[in-house]
């Protein structure tokens, strides 16, 4: 089994900076030798090395569109190659904006394929909805093809997304906009409610279900995960995913034997306020990584 580990520091989705830290942080914490001893054999990728200063071009509210397209279409390449040559995945931001290419690279390579989006938020505002400007919070609507004009070099998107191969676990903080636009095209979520009220363990089965039986991607922004666990990230939300409940889930994944790429974002060890939140922080980026490939399956 071959692993192909992206290194995607990349902070241009949003207005923070450390976000860009999240991989070194995951590196160091020695994520690519335990990978390793779970029996990959595991390749490092940096699609961003040299990325260019970009000049923007002003599109309405979005911030940094041209730098965004650079970055992300680099990310496509690097991660399509891998698929392509039947390696998994494994991309650590980095902001979510970084999606746009790792999700249209496995859409390239399995066309069927379903998204499973674990995010305390929807990251699914369009170019006229989003009120932050931030990309990190529109990524989804790219992949739908919602926007009408990508402004600058965000034009590469494919958009190969079909709604109903998108489903959201762990939501609980969405725009007006955001809301609408999921109602309106029917696309499946679970938000905290619905991981309440039904059980974790009832809510995968249901997400599973609802996509079918092709290959699934998870794209696993780590602030689903309740801030008491997950503190160093940039929009941190109250009243998330226990640790056990956010593990889980990528462990019924690895179970499935179907999961064919995983993304780990928005780790930003500088918005730490101790030396604790960064160490709880990392450790908890490192075990969802671990975790779905296969550490805690017998
Ligand atoms: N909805 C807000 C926005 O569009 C927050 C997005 C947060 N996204 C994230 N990937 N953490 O700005
Ligand atoms: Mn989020
Ligand atoms: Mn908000
Ligand atoms: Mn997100």
């Amino acid at each position: 089994r071959k692993l192909a580990l992206v290194l995607a520091p990349f902070s241009g989705g949003q207005g923070k900076s450390g976000v860009e830290k999240g991989p070194e942080y995951m590196l160091r914490q020695g994520l690519a030798h335990e990978i390793q001893e779970l029996g990959w054999d595991v390749t490092k990728h940096e699609p961003l090395k040299a990325l260019p200063e970009s000049d923007e071009v002003q599109s309405g509210k979005v911030k940094n569109a041209n730098l965004v397209g650079e970055a992300t279409e680099r990310i496509y390449r690097t991660n399509l190659e891998a698929l392509n040559q039947d390696s998994f995945p494994l991309t650590l931001g980095g902001d979510h904006s970084i999606a746009m290419g790792t999700v249209s690279a496995v859409l390239g390579k399995h066309p069927d394929a379903g998204l499973l989006w674990i995010d305390a938020h929807a990251d699914i505002n369009t170019l006229q909805g989003t009120e932050s400007g931030n990309l990190h919070g529109c990524p989804v609507s790219f992949l739908l093809g919602l926007n009408k004009e990508a402004p600058g070099k965000l034009s590469w998107v494919p958009s190969k997304l079909h709604p109903s191969k998108i489903v959201y676990i762990g939501l609980r903080d969405l725009d007006p906009p955001e809301k609408r636009i999921i109602k309106e095209l029917g696309i499946k979520a679970f938000s905290m409610y619905h991981v309440d009220r039904y059980g974790i363990n009832q809510v995968i089965e249901m997400a599973l279900q609802h996509l079918g039986n092709g290959p699934v991607m998870c794209s696993y922004d780590v602030d689903a995960i309740d801030p008491q666990y997950v503190p160093a990230t940039g929009t941190p939300v109250r009243g998330g995913l226990t640790l056990r409940e956010a593990l889980f889930l990528v462990e019924r994944l690895a179970e499935t034997g179907k999961l064919v790429a995983l993304d780990v974002v928005e780790v930003n060890p500088q918005l730490a306020t101790d030396d604790v939140h960064v160490v709880d922080t990392i450790n908890a980026g490192c075990a969802l990584a671990r975790c779905a490939l296969g550490e805690t399956l017998l």
